[in-house]
């Protein structure tokens, strides 16, 4: 009886229980795999909705409040993306709430934003941030990055940009880690782990973007946009590198180029974004297109319209549609004229969803809604700033050990455009960054001076321009004190995007201002603030010292104070060499070799660069001991120790970076010169001895592609090359 009745009973549950099941279906379902809960959405997608997923759309142009507000009613939905240009997570919170409940299927919106060298805490730009050397600290910065990001509404950033630039007229050479392919690599690793964490779903993770895929540095005359020649062999070497690696630490996304890569522009090009990116390198995330980059095919002459420029992007790749609704116009109509296959709207709409899933934006669609003064700045975000400042800074040259400042000084005379200028610091693609919240050069120095000097303060001329009118007055100020500290440089509109300049020069007014200065018979010290290298000029034998401080972020103040004082010691090394001059590019220091390698030099000017890559001087002296190797010859499935004992000669504490090169003299396809395969920076105190060690891995480290990527190892004899030594050792089979 009881039996008959626990049956009867379960049997009228069985509809309720479906119900339930039904109320909650598996996409929802947080217990579920994400394989499953995407399929199980795409099963319940109309072919509309579909698309709207591959659509990013954006805000006005700015973040005027206004702006927001009346875009926000604007936002569609059940749009798959947005740019999202507000830090107020209470809008986010607001748009989010409108795809999650008025939309048929609550999918939640992914918000993309420039984060490239910080968010509101402005850290140094990505060229200086290489010259630190220390991918800790880059990683420290990005997660910092990533956390105010994600409590102002942030997801997703735009970054890193890991194109390999080797010519300082674009303006880009700011954004990415030099001229080195492995840099890059290294760099573009530190960054994802700091912006994607362990997990993409930790709460202040965000997506990263490796852009721009690729090529694009190669712009023709260093002019943005513009066609980039690029042979397979060099696309392999040097280009794909760090892409490659930055899939490989699991970045969510890619971003493709404006650029025409031989005739296949970035943003249409099946070889780089399917034949590679999805079924070589096995990448399940997406590919967001430049900004109207999918248009953009239309002025390049590779679509006649929109629908066919529409057309060519996705069927390359590229699934996501930055900005410019070529694809909400035209892709259901493709797919309708059977010229799209309904699979490949699936794969890439599973794509996008999947890196939603993963950041766990359906369980978790709203952020915090924290005051400010929660968000930013916060102790630790500035220390990061404040110590990626001033290991990024580089000390260029030091005549008659004219830096750190004796304690004799009694009065500083600082002088220039820069000295008091808290814009420009902040570099090019400087976040939510404020000006105001940046410590200035002056405010670096009247802390590290205060009761010790008198400043002495001229601005002396502008950036720009022909007005002397202020060269008087630093005169005046150069002849009352005991040494003069010009800082100058570049503003930060230079470089960035569209930033492209015929020279890399400064404008003549700073070279005549220090000129002028010289005749107050005092040294001079040259702090340079800019975001790419510069063909220094007379700029260079004017001064005594020079330190290249990049545009340091919101911390860069008390650094370069710190640094001319001595309460710190440089230990920056060049990520990028600078020419001797413009028409020296390119010149980067893993060029091949020449077939009369005496010869073929410039006749009217040096050949060599002013500053090479790996240059920057300490207040202390290293000394390295001969390298040993753990065997003259080893065999391809062995490895080789590699060794050098280096010792702080000096007085002071410092940091050393070792930088281990391999050059590989006859090969099959020829090699560059040398090729940078590993570094490390330690610290040693005075008189301290420290092992650097490399462990030589034939196929990672002596290996190279051909053009098609393939990977070939030969025996035979390498060197190995740190600093002034070079050694010998043999590979065979
Ligand atoms: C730039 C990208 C940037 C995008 C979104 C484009 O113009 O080339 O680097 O991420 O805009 O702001």
């Amino acid at each position: 009886m009881n039996m008959i009745k626990i049956l009867l009973g379960t049997m009228l549950l069985l509809p309720v229980i479906a119900v339930a099941q039904q109320a909650v279906p598996v996409y929802k379902n947080k217990k579920s795999p994400i394989e499953l809960r995407i399929s199980d959405l795409l099963k319940r997608m109309t072919l509309e909705e579909k698309i709207m997923q591959m659509n990013q759309w954006t805000y006005g142009k700015n973040a005027n409040a206004n702006n927001i507000e009346a875009s926000k009613n604007a936002v569609k939905p059940e749009i798959g993306s947005l740019i999202y240009r507000s830090i107020n997570p209470v809008y986010r919170n607001e748009i989010m709430r409108k795809a999650m409940e008025e939309s048929r299927l609550g999918i939640p919106i992914l918000m993309g934003f420039d984060v490239i060298h910080g968010y509101r805490t402005v850290y140094p730009i990505p060229l200086a941030q290489a010259c630190s050397w220390n991918k800790t600290l880059v990683t420290q910065a990005c997660a910092v990055a990533a956390k105010e990001s994600r409590l102002s509404g942030v997801d997703w950033t735009f970054a890193p940009m890991i194109d390999v630039a080797r010519d300082a007229r674009w303006g880009r050479v700011a954004e990415g880690y030099g001229e080195d392919p492995y840099v890059n690599s290294v760099f573009c690793v530190a960054s994802v782990k700091g912006y994607q964490g362990k997990n993409l779903s930790d709460p202040y993770s965000i997506a990263a973007c490796l852009k721009h895929y690729i090529g694009y540095s190669l712009s023709e005359g260093g002019r943005d946009y513009r066609y980039s020649d690029v042979s397979a062999q060099t696309m392999w070497e040097t280009f794909m590198p760090p892409y490659e690696s930055g899939v490989k630490a699991g970045a969510a996304t890619l971003m493709s180029g404006f650029n025409d890569i031989s005739g296949i522009p970035a943003s249409a090009n099946p070889y780089t974004l399917t034949e590679i990116l999805k079924k070589r390198w096995k990448h399940d995330g997406f590919v967001v297109s430049d900004w109207g980059s999918v248009e953009n095919l239309i002025p390049q002459g590779f679509a006649k319209d929109r629908k066919e420029a529409a057309l060519k992007s996705f069927m390359a790749g590229v699934e996501m549609d930055m900005v410019d609704n070529v694809y909400v116009e035209n892709l259901q109509q493709l797919v309708k004229e059977k010229k799209i296959p309904l699979a490949n709207i699936d794969d890439a709409v599973k794509r996008i969803l999947r890196i939603k899933f993963r950041l766990g934006l359906f369980d978790k669609p709203y952020v915090e809604e924290l005051p400010e003064v929660e968000r930013y700045y916060q102790p630790e975000s500035m220390a990061i700033a404040q110590q990626l400042a001033e290991e990024s800074m580089v000390l260029l040259k030091n005549t008659n050990q004219a830096l750190p400042l004796s304690k004799d000084v009694k009065q500083i005379a600082l002088i220039g455009p820069m000295v008091k200028d808290s814009v420009n610091m902040m570099g090019s693609w400087e976040g939510q960054g404020i000006a105001t919240s940046v410590e200035t050069i002056f405010a670096g120095f009247e802390k590290e001076f205060n009761g010790k000097a008198i400043l002495n303060y001229a601005k002396g001329c502008h950036f720009e321009g022909t007005d002397e009118t202020g060269f008087e007055a630093a005169l005046e100020a150069a002849q009352k004190s005991d040494v003069v500290i010009v800082c100058m440089g570049e503003m930060k509109k230079w470089s960035g995007e569209n930033a492209t300049r015929s020279t890399i020069a400064l404008p003549a007014i700073q070279e005549k201002l220090i000129r002028y200065l010289k005749k107050a018979g005092k040294p001079i010290i040259l702090v340079l603030s800019n975001g790419r290298p510069l063909e220094l000029g007379e700029l260079d034998s004017l001064s005594d010292a020079i330190l290249e401080i990049w545009q340091p972020g919101i911390a860069g103040g008390t650094p370069v104070a710190g640094l001319i004082s001595g309460r710190l010691n440089p230990s920056g090394k060049l990520a990028i060499t600078f020419p001797l001059t413009t028409g020296q590019i390119p010149t980067y220091y893993n060029m091949r070799q020449s077939a009369r390698p005496k010869q073929g030099g410039y006749q009217d000017i040096a050949t060599e660069p002013k500053y090479w890559f790996g240059h920057g001087l300490s207040y202390t002296t290293f000394t390295y001991s001969k390298i040993k190797l753990s065997d003259s010859s080893f065999k391809k499935n062995q490895k080789l120790m590699a060794e050098v004992e280096v010792t702080n000669t000096g007085l002071r504490d410092g940091k050393e970076t070792v930088l281990w090169f391999i050059a590989d003299p006859v090969a099959s396809i020829t090699r560059p010169m040398k090729e940078l395969k590993f570094f490390e920076k330690l610290e040693l105190k005075a008189g301290e001895k420290k092992t650097f060690k490399f462990e030589i891995d034939p196929m990672r480290d002596l290996s190279f592609p051909d053009a098609n990527g393939i990977r070939h190892l030969e025996s035979g004899d390498y060197y190995l090359v740190i600093q002034n030594q070079k050694i010998k050792f043999e590979l065979m089979d």
